[in-house]
Parts: structure tokens; sequence; C-alpha cells
């Protein structure tokens, strides 16, 4: 790594803390300093060069592709809503879960928990996983139930799955603060907040709150990008809805929650709603990549899966 006008011992010393041109450039000048000991003045300096840096290398579209190419994706067990999301839940992006109570959020979020774990060639990136709640609903019995279906090491499993629990906004946002180091030191490749959605809507409540919402939810939204970014991870949020009485959009008469600033952020985002039985309908309406397109798929015992149980049947 090269920085004109940075002191060498410096940048060996980023280096060894494993900063790279890129994520130098998406850093903040406090992070550096408080972490690496760096005075501020400088920090600044070295983020802007970093960035400076990278500005004058454009990359192709071709390098871009072959960058795309490489980036991780997490199964969901469902090949179909895998197919729908061009491969899974990809890294270095936010990928929205919004749907109704019981649509089967929560049983992705598990099931992706699990999946992240798994090695490359069986769709998972190799890494852990920290689970954001802020409903209470993470469940460690289901975890080893859907586990168990599939003959893992139920043990090494949920000993890889870290739990934040997010009781109110400001400790939401103390917990995405922390994050930068915890997912170095444990090998986080997937980070779940389910649901982002719950305390915003019952702390910011009424018209006057609604601005000081709005900039809240930008602010962990583009913390969140960030960090999937620089770290490479998977970050997969859930959303709430809310009724919508003037348009029919989503096959029923209801929306994601958050409005409009929030729905810029995801670079994907899919729809739940519950079908017949285990069944559930995944629509994709709003990807950076991916034509708008549903699947079918089924949350049974088993967890996430493609087909039903015999004995899902009878319910
Ligand atoms: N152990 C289980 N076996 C079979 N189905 C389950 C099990 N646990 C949960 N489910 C299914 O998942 C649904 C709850 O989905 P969940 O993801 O918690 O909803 P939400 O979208 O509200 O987060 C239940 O209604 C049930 O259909
Ligand atoms: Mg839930």
């Amino acid at each position: 790594m090269q920085l004109r006008g940075i002191d060498k011992d410096i940048i060996a010393k980023l280096e060894e803390a494993g900063y790279t041109l890129e994520s130098l450039a998406i850093s903040s000048s406090e992070e550096l300093s408080d972490k690496e000991d760096i005075e501020s003045e400088i920090a600044k300096k070295i983020i802007e060069k970093a960035q400076a840096s990278l500005g004058i290398q454009p990359i192709s579209a071709m390098k871009f592709l072959e960058l795309e190419s490489k980036r991780g994706r997490i199964t969901t067990s469902s090949n179909e809503l895998d197919s729908v999301l061009g491969g899974g839940i990809w890294t270095q992006e936010l990928t929205e879960i919004a749907g109704g109570f019981g649509s089967g959020k929560t049983q992705l979020c598990f099931q992706l928990c699990i999946n992240v774990q798994l090695p490359e060639d069986e769709g998972g990136l190799n890494g852990n996983a920290f689970f954001i709640d802020t409903e209470r609903t993470f469940s460690p019995r289901r975890i080893v139930e859907m586990a168990s279906y599939r003959e893992l090491d139920v043990e090494k499993i949920l000993n890889n799955i870290y739990i934040g629990s997010a009781l109110n906004t400001n400790h939401l946002f103390s917990i995405i603060e922390q994050l930068d180091s915890i997912i170095e030191e444990k090998n986080i490749r997937l980070l779940v907040v389910d649901s982002f959605a719950s305390h915003f809507r019952s702390e910011y409540i009424g018209k006057k709150r609604l601005v000081e919402r709005q900039q809240r939810i930008m602010q962990i939204a583009e913390k969140l990008i960030v960090l999937a970014v620089k770290h490479d991870i998977a970050v997969a949020v859930t959303n709430q809805i809310i009724a919508n009485v003037d348009e029919f959009l989503f096959g029923s008469p209801e929306e994601p929650a958050l409005g409009f600033a929030w729905a810029h952020r995801p670079q994907q985002r899919l729809f739940f709603r519950k079908s017949r039985g285990s069944s559930r309908i995944a629509r994709l309406f709003d990807s950076s990549r991916m034509p708008e397109r549903e699947a079918l798929f089924y949350v049974t015992e088993r967890g996430i899966t493609d087909a039903p149980l015999p004995s899902d049947f009878y319910e």
C-alpha cells in the first residue's frame, strides 16, 4: 500500500492491522485515530489520500464484472428463492426481507445463520453469524431443530452464532458501532437485524418526529452498508408492513414500513406473504441486479425448503 506523504511506519502499522486502500477510504478519522492511535489530522489525511488514490484508478466494467462474480452468496435453502436472488443472499449489500406477521422472515434469518457456516461448495461462506434481535424472538431451540434435520454439528452451529439484543434504537446504534472489531475477531460473514423496523416504529411516533426518525434510519442504514462493503459480509434486515389504502402494489393492500428514505437503501428488497399451509411466496420487488420475480417456498420443521414435508399436507 502506498500513500504519498504519509509516514512509512504508519502505513506499515495500518497494513498490519489489516487495512487496505479500500477499507481506509471508507473508514472514519475518529475510528482510525481511536483504534490505531493515529493523530486525528493525520488520520484525516490518510483517508483523503486513500480516497483520492482509488478515485484516479477507475475500474473497467469488465473488472467490475470480475469482482462481482467473486462475491459470496449464502443459500436460503430454497433453490427457487436462491434463483430469484441470483444465487442467494449476497455479500457487500443490504437485503431487506419485508412481510407480515408469521410470513417467515425470522425463519429465513435463522436458516441463513446456519447456512453461512457451511463450506462454499454447499452454499455457505465458511463464516459465522451475528444476529441483532430487537423483538426477542431469537430461538436457539429452533436453530437446533433446523440444524439437526440437516445432520450438522449442532453445538458448533450454536457456538458460531453471536446475538446482540437491542432494546431500543440507541442500543441498536451502539451494537452496530461495536461491530467493526467484532466482525473481524469472530469471522462474521452474515449480519442479521431482526427486525430493523420495530423500535423506529414504536419510539418515533407522530408527524413531528418523522424527520428525526428518517435521519436516524438513514444513519443506521448507511452504517450497515459500510459494514457490508468494508468487511465483505452479507447484511439481512427484516422490515414490517403497513396498510396501504391507496395502492395495491404487492399483491396485498400492504407495503413495507419505514417509508421513502429507507426504500432506496437495500440493494435487494424481498416481500414475503403467507400462502396455503406452510407455503410462502417471496417477491423480489426492487433489485439493482435481478428482474422482479416470485418464488414459492416452504417453512417447515426442517426450516426453509423447496418442498413441504408429507406431514405439511395435512395441516
Ligand atoms: N418449529 C417449526 N416447525 C414448523 N414451522 C415453524 C416452526 N417454527 C416456526 N414455523 C413457521 O414459521 C412461522 C413463523 O415465521 P416467522 O419467521 O417467525 O415470522 P415473522 O415473519 O413474523 O418473523 C410460523 O407461523 C410457522 O408457520
Ligand atoms: Mg419475526
